[in-house]
């Protein structure tokens, strides 16, 4: 496999509230490399999520999204991609020989993670029944990207973290 700039990089996929945001700032500490979020890239140059989604809709959104994914690439480090990242299939083009780890989890896991609101696709009354059908939808999309799957319901993020540095470092 090749990688971005950073020997060590790698790209974290998965469902919304995953974990892929504290799992990769742990992972990126391991291996003393930088930690973005393609998403919090998104906002700083274009506004909040839900706005833009509410301004100029879903496929607006996917494209700064994909274009943020390729700038991270090109920079490397542990990149932290939004859930929805894989359904565009000009980024999972992208995602193409880079280390993909897949991070899943359980509704009932996620279920105290998803109460902060901020996410539109989650808006409604019963957001972990939206959640789980989301990612039913996705899952073989983030199969197809993955190079490595992590579950992160019952363990603590650092355990975590230590296996995806540790599987990196390995890869080589
Ligand atoms: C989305 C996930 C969000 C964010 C946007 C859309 C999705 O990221 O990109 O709200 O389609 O699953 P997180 O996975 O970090 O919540």
């Amino acid at each position: 496999m090749t990688s971005a700039a950073d020997p060590l990089s790698l790209v974290l996929v998965g469902p919304m509230a995953a974990g892929k945001t504290s799992v990769g700032r742990r992972v990126a500490r391991r291996l003393g490399i930088p930690f973005v979020d393609t998403d919090k890239r998104v906002v700083a140059v274009h506004g909040p999520i839900p706005l833009i989604f509410e301004e100029h809709g879903e496929s607006h959104f996917r494209a700064l999204e994909r274009a943020e994914v390729a700038e991270a690439l090109r920079a490397g480090g542990v990149i932290s991609l939004g859930g929805g990242a894989v359904t565009d299939p000009a980024t999972r083009r992208l995602l193409l020989d880079h280390p993909v780890v897949f991070l899943t989890v359980t509704p009932a896991a996620v279920a105290d993670r998803i109460q902060s609101g901020g996410r539109p696709l989650l808006a409604g009354d019963d957001p972990v029944g939206r959640w789980t059908q989301i990612f039913e939808e996705r899952r073989d999309w983030y199969d197809e990207v993955a190079s490595v799957t992590f579950d992160t319901s019952r363990r603590p993020m650092q355990r975590i973290a230590d296996d995806i540095a540790a599987w990196r470092r390995e890869l080589g």
